[in-house]
């Protein structure tokens, strides 16, 4: 398998079930059993040619597994977030030490907040999420930071999630996989859509790892959807993750190579 990139990620907090929550109920979270479910995604990334780099845990940081929240990966460039969950303002800290060794790191600053599930990368395309953790502000000093490297920047409304990546991922820089209930797809007529099965809304978050993307397998009709369209995927078990609203995407931040 040809070498794909980097890709960061971080043991469970045995905080956990002290996670934020905004669209689910609270119910119990089976660490042991989300560590093997994590494992279980590790693994799905260096099998697709990651080389996977998995920071140590942080005992009191209870949404630290998320990585993708705490920075934006550019073209040569990490930009550190100011998460919108003051809970998780402290986890960017050995975010930016691990990345700052890899690339050149610029921050979003205090007026501001963003959450790397709000930044939605196709291509030289950025879609910003207006969710409850990213702001106008966040928005325009990204856009700031972005734009000189060849990006265009553009604001995306969302409902009834948590993240504008809660609602539509890329399959791949043509191809995006959304719930029409939770995003408005005339956004992103310039692409091919494929939408999630109406039995399952949570379904859009998936992770474009290159040659394969990878599911939740609670989500069997939109795998198939995904498929249809030409695409290989790897289905694992993400449920105990997703009792703490994290998904496939939420779990690594990747530097392509
Ligand atoms: N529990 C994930 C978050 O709310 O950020």
């Amino acid at each position: 398998m040809k070498k794909q990139g980097i890709a960061i990620t971080r043991e469970i907090s045995r905080s956990i079930e002290n996670c934020e929550l905004t669209h689910l109920e609270r119910v119990p979270i089976d660490l042991k059993r989300a560590r093997h479910q994590h494992g279980a995604y590790t693994a799905a990334l260096k099998e697709a040619g990651w080389e996977v780099t998995t920071l140590a845990e942080e005992p009191h940081l209870p949404d630290s597994v998320f990585v993708e929240d705490t920075a934006v990966i550019l073209a040569g460039l990490a930009v550190i977030t100011r998460p919108g969950s003051e809970s998780r303002r402290p986890e960017t800290k050995s975010i930016a030490k691990a990345l700052s060794s890899m690339l050149p790191v610029a921050f979003i600053s205090d007026s501001a907040i963003l959450d790397g599930g709000d930044v939605l990368v196709v291509g030289k395309k950025i879609f910003v999420g207006q969710s409850s953790r990213s702001d106008s502000a966040g928005y325009s000093e990204l856009g700031n930071l972005a734009k000189p490297l060849g990006y265009g920047v553009e604001t995306i409304p969302v409902k009834s999630c948590l993240h504008l990546k809660s609602a539509v991922t890329a399959i791949d820089d043509r191809t995006l996989l959304l719930n029409p209930k939770w995003v408005n797809p005339e956004l992103f007529k310039e692409y091919n859509l494929v939408e999630v099965h109406a039995d399952e809304p949570a379904a859009a978050n998936c992770l474009n790892l290159g040659k394969v993307i990878i599911c939740d397998d609670a989500f069997p009709k939109t795998r198939q959807r995904i498929q249809a369209a030409g695409f290989l995927v790897n289905s694992i078990s993400l449920d105990e993750l997703a009792k703490a609203e994290g998904a496939a995407t939420c779990c690594s931040l990747l530097m392509p190579q």
